[in-house]
């Protein structure tokens, strides 16, 4: 498949801080003593949370495309509407029957093919770089899609302090699977625990972001607390939730969803409108938020709308045999 290269990223007006806004963002950030620190402003949440778990703000960031002007889901849909299967099949379980994941203590080890593995707390993790703001887009395979301000950095910062060796071509990741605190696992409709890869320089693109918060808060239980990757240019599943391990692999693993059930959920699962799940089309979505009678479907992008910066990850591949 040829892959265009659109013109680079370029912000709208909008995108742009006024003036005045700028100004008065650099005297609360030189109050804080923070101004020499970061050139970016430390940002209000761009939507609102719920206000029931700890604040957690993050600069606005400024990697390409990390910003999308779509409106944002409201944070009721975005954490009531989930897929969470370690918690139930249906999208209603995990709002409901999350509470018994316990995100502290937590450990997220480093391990394979890396001269610096370690175990790292949770609350050392989210010190390793500057939290940043991000709007991505989220394409469910379903067929539904979200727009979420989430709160992390880039995936790329850990892996790097993590010094891969030259056989590290993919990076697994394992996620919790503990029936103490999933009541999901007892069914067998995937093999625990959940297991997704990408490629090492799909890991190390800076859209990958490594994930601690949404809509100014730390994350809830439901959308993958206290850690879990957000992969915006892929179909959802590919950004595991609730992280316990990351691994630097030289062969390539075998996500959940790959395993179990190879002819529809391959290793790639790149948001792609010109290639048909074997079981529905993939051309278009709905927005989570803007349903009811005349809400009508939107087109799913190529990429998810991501293009311009992940396009040439997989300049010359087959997408079809590669989906
Ligand atoms: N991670 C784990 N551990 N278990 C899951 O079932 N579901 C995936 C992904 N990560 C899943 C997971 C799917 S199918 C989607 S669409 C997204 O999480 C949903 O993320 P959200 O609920 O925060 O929108």
């Amino acid at each position: 498949m040829l892959i265009k290269t659109p013109a680079p990223h370029e912000p709208h007006p909008s995108e742009i801080t006024p003036h005045r806004v700028y100004l008065n963002r650099r005297t609360t950030l030189a109050a804080l003593g923070l101004a020499a620190a970061s050139p970016l402003a430390l940002a209000q949440p761009t939507a609102a949370g719920g206000g029931k778990l700890a604040k957690l703000p993050g600069a606005r960031s400024a990697v390409a495309g990390a910003m999308v002007l779509d409106k944002p889901t409201s944070y009721a849909d975005a954490t009531s509407y989930n897929n969470f299967y370690e918690f139930g099949t249906d999208k209603a379980d995990p709002a409901q029957r999350a509470h018994t994941l316990k995100p502290r203590p937590w450990t997220v080890a480093v391990e394979g093919e890396c001269a610096k593995p370690g175990n790292y707390d949770i609350d050392a993790l989210m010190k390793l770089a500057a939290m940043e703001e991000r709007i991505y887009r989220l394409r469910c395979v379903e067929g539904w899609s979200m727009v979420i301000p989430w709160v992390g950095y880039s995936l790329s910062e850990l892996i790097k302090r993590a010094e891969p060796t030259g056989k590290a071509k993919f990076v697994e990741f394992t996620t919790l699977a503990d029936r103490a605190q999933m009541p999901g696992l007892r069914s067998g409709v995937l093999d625990w625990p959940y297991v997704e890869a990408l490629r090492m320089d799909e890991a190390m693109h800076p859209l990958a972001l490594l994930t601690f918060g949404m809509y100014g808060e730390v994350l809830p239980n439901q959308n993958g607390a206290p850690v879990r990757v957000v992969l915006p240019w892929k179909y959802g599943f590919k950004s595991a939730k609730s992280i316990v391990r990351i691994r630097f692999v030289e062969k390539q693993p075998r996500s959940s969803w790959e395993q179990s059930a190879p002819q529809e959920y391959g290793f790639y699962s790149n948001v792609n409108p010109n290639v048909a799940h074997p079981r529905w089309s993939q051309a278009s979505e709905r927005r989570i938020g803007e349903d009811g009678l005349f809400a009508k479907k939107r087109p799913t992008l190529m990429f998810n709308g991501y293009e311009a910066q992940v396009g040439q990850l997989y300049a010359g591949m087959d997408l079809r045999k590669f989906f």
